[in-house]
C-alpha cells in the first residue's frame, strides 16, 4: 500500500473511532501525497464540513481543480462537495460513514442508501434490474444461516456483512433477512465466483452440492440460480453480488477502505485456501468486528487447522456457537 493509501486507512480507523479531528489530518496528508487519492479527498471534504471547517475545505478543492482541470473525477467530487455545502444533503456519497458506528448515526436513514452507495462503486447496474425470476422457481438448498449469529450481530451496530462464499443464498437470505426484518439500513456484499469448489465438481451429481445442473454449454449458471432466489426473498435491496474471487474481493474492498462489521467466510474449504481467506479478510473487519465461518464440524478439518493456525499466529480467542466459529476483532 502507498503512503497516501495508508493516511487514509488511518483516516478512516480514526473515523470509525468517532475521532473526526484525527481522521481531517491523516485524509490531509494522504491528499498532500496523491493529489488524485480520489477517495481520501472525498473524505477530507466531508470531514472538514462536518467540522465546521467548509472555507478552508473549499479552498483545498478550488486549489485542485485548477490544477486538474479536466480530470473527470476531481470535477465530479468538486460538484458533488458543491451540493453538500449548498444543503443537498447526501448527493455527496459520504464513502467512509456508509457504515457508521454507534457515536457517528447514520445521515440517510431513509432506506435502501447503503445498497445503492455499495453498488455506485461497482462495475455494473443494479444485477436485479431486468432480471425475471419468476422464470426460475426458488431453490435455495445449501448451507444457510444459523441463529446463533443473530446475537452477535444484535451486539454490534451492522451496516455491512461480507460474506465470502454464497453458493444458492442460504445463509446471504439469513444476513440479508436480518437487516430487513430490523429495518437496518444495511448491505451484504456476496463474494463467490459461482463456479463451485472442488468439491463441487467432483461430487458433481450431488442434489444439494453438485454443479452438474448448472451447466450450460459448459459454464455453470449457478449465479442465475442465486440472483432468483434473492429476488424470491423480496432481498434485492439487501444483497450486491460480487462474482469473482474471495482473493479479489478483498483486495476490491481494500482498494476502496471499506471496512465490514461482519464477514462469514464459507467459500473454498481447502486448508490453505481458507487459511488465505482469513488473512485476507482479518484486516477488513472493522474494530469490534466479527470475523466468521462455517463447518466447525468434524468434517471440516482443514478449515479448523485453518482457523485455530490462524488465531494462535495473532493470539486471538476463538468461539465455537455450534458449527460455526467467531473472532471477535478488539
Ligand atoms: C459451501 S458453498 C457456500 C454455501 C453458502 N454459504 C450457503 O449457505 O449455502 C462455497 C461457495 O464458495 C465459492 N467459492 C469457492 N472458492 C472460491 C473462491 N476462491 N473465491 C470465491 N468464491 C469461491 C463456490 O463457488 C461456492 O458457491
Amino acid at each position: 500500500m502507498n503512503k497516501s493509501k495508508q493516511f487514509e486507512r488511518e483516516g478512516l480507523e480514526f473515523l470509525n473511532k468517532g475521532n473526526d479531528q484525527k481522521a481531517l489530518e491523516c485524509f490531509g496528508k494522504a491528499v498532500s501525497l496523491d493529489h488524485l487519492n480520489y477517495q481520501a479527498l472525498r473524505n477530507l471534504l466531508l470531514t472538514a464540513h462536518r467540522l465546521g471547517l467548509t472555507p478552508d475545505a473549499t479552498i483545498v478543492i478550488r486549489d485542485l481543480i485548477q490544477e486538474y482541470p479536466s480530470d473527470a473525477h476531481m470535477l465530479t467530487i468538486a460538484r458533488e462537495y458543491t451540493d453538500l455545502v449548498q444543503g443537498k444533503a447526501m448527493a455527496m456519497a459520504p464513502l467512509t460513514t456508509i457504515f457508521p458506528s454507534k457515536d457517528r448515526p447514520m445521515q440517510a436513514p431513509h432506506g435502501y442508501s447503503n445498497f445503492k452507495k455499495l453498488l455506485e462503486l461497482m462495475p455494473f447496474d443494479n444485477p436485479y434490474d431486468n432480471f425475471n425470476f419468476n422464470a426460475v422457481p426458488q431453490d435455495i438448498s445449501g448451507g444457510g444461516g444459523d441463529r446463533v449469529f443473530d446475537k452477535y450481530l444484535e451486539e454490534i451496530d451492522v451496516h455491512l456483512i461480507v460474506e465470502v462464499g454464497s453458493w444458492k443464498g442460504a445463509s446471504a437470505v439469513y444476513f440479508g433477512s436480518h437487516l430487513k426484518e430490523r429495518n437496518i439500513d444495511g448491505v451484504v456484499i456476496c463474494i463467490d465466483t459461482w463456479l463451485g469448489t472442488i468439491n463441487n465438481m467432483i461430487e458433481y451429481n450431488d442434489p444439494i452440492w453438485g454443479l452438474r445442473k448448472y451447466y450450460v454449454n459448459g459454464y455453470p449458471r449457478l449465479y442465475t440460480q442465486f440472483l432468483a432466489n434473492v429476488s424470491h426473498r423480496g432481498l434485492q435491496n439487501y444483497i450486491v453480488p460480487f462474482p469473482n474471487t474471495s482473493s479479489i474481493g478483498a483486495k476490491w474492498l481494500k482498494h476502496h477502505s471499506i471496512l465490514a462489521d461482519f464477514i462469514y467466510i464459507d467459500g473454498s474449504h481447502e486448508e490453505e485456501d481458507v487459511y488465505k481467506d482469513v488473512l485476507d479478510y482479518w484486516p477488513i473487519v472493522r474494530p469490534k468486528g466479527f470475523l466468521t465461518g462455517d463447518d466447525w464440524h468434524s468434517g471440516g478439518e482443514g478449515i479448523k487447522n485453518a482457523v485455530t493456525r490462524f488465531v494462535k499466529e495473532h493470539n486471538l480467542h476463538l468461539d465455537i456457537a455450534g458449527t460455526k466459529w467467531i473472532i471477535r476483532k478488539a
